[in-house]
């Protein structure tokens, strides 16, 4: 079948079916264009709690589609892909962070977003990228011990923009951890009138050479309303796709070549075709524990309006 055959059939059953498409921008072009919005962590989750939609079909790693089912509990929400998780999000399991909190009854843990359903029950509020820095805030003028993670990467970093002392988790993103300042270095030789940014799960090394750091969602908002039109680019490959569509004369070089996150990359267009035409692969959370985390996924939505 070819791509136009299967997006007029993915548009035939979207009516049919009130189904919406939510992508990540790390996924595969193809799906980024034919979903009916694509984002960051924060606003797909934003999305998919006001949704009117019937089904949900999500284009991402599991964490982000058990986020959709945490706050969508009488939608039908299908991953294409059920093996796509997030490395960091399995850095860190629900045995330990119980523990955690056992024994740390008066500390308050942020957990990022890139965390399991069952984790999540122990968290006081949920982060992602885009908000971190602000919630981190908000918590730290509480005066009490704060606990954030599973990012370690993204820690460091607010710890470096604040005053905020904080306990780390010690998880990191395969990928962004990788990246070294002479991957950055030799970038900036080869580039040389090109502004290097940066997602903050990298580590602070690399962070400290960006001129800008932020989401996925923010760094495409960076660069389009700058005034530069070359970009060195330290996130996902995933990104420029959108950052070619809405700047179509700027120039984006990636950073290193293996910044491609291979669980994002599971899902192909084949996959989202029969995920929706069989509606299968449905997220399914216990209910209790869905209860449990919705506490602080709805907390992370009521502090970032
Ligand atoms: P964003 O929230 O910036 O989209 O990031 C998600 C993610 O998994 C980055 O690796
Ligand atoms: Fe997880 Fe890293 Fe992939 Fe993001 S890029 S989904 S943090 S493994």
């Amino acid at each position: 079948m070819t791509k136009e055959e299967m997006y007029k059939d993915i548009n035939k059953w979207k009516k049919e079916k009130n189904a919406v498409i939510l992508a990540h921008y790390y996924q595969d072009g193809d799906i980024q264009d034919i979903a009916d919005y694509v984002g960051d962590s924060l606003a797909l989750a934003q999305k998919a709690a006001k949704t009117d939609a019937d089904i949900i079909v999500f284009c991402g790693v599991h964490f982000m589609a058990e986020t959709a089912k945490i706050l969508s509990p009488n939608k039908k929400v299908l991953l294409p892909v059920m093996e796509a998780g997030c490395v960091m999000a399995n850095m860190m399991n629900e045995k330990d962070i119980k523990k955690y909190r056992e024994e740390n009854p008066d500390t308050i843990i942020l957990m990022y977003v890139n965390s399991t359903a069952a984790c999540k029950q122990y968290a006081d509020c949920c982060v992602t990228s885009s908000n971190a820095l602000s919630i981190i805030d908000h918590y730290s003028k509480l005066g009490k011990k704060i606990l954030y993670g599973p990012d370690k990467n993204l820690g460091y970093y607010a710890m470096k923009n604040s005053d905020v002392k904080l306990d780390l988790w010690h998880g990191f993103c395969g990928i962004h951890n990788n990246l070294k300042v002479s991957d950055v270095k030799k970038a900036k030789d080869l580039h040389p009138n090109a502004l290097f940014i940066a997602h903050p799960e990298c580590n602070l090394d690399v962070l400290n050479e960006a001129a800008y750091v932020g989401s996925t969602k923010q760094l495409i908002e960076y660069v389009t309303n700058s005034d530069k039109d070359e970009f060195i680019i330290g996130t996902e490959v995933g990104v420029i796709h959108e950052m070619k569509k809405r700047n179509p004369n700027k120039n984006f070089y990636i950073l290193s070549d293996s910044l491609r996150c291979f669980e994002m990359k599971l899902t192909k267009l084949e996959d989202l075709y029969n995920c929706l035409k069989d509606e299968k692969n449905e997220i399914i959370i216990d209910e209790n524990v869905r209860n449990n985390a919705l506490k602080c996924v709805d907390m992370m939505l009521k502090l970032s309006k």
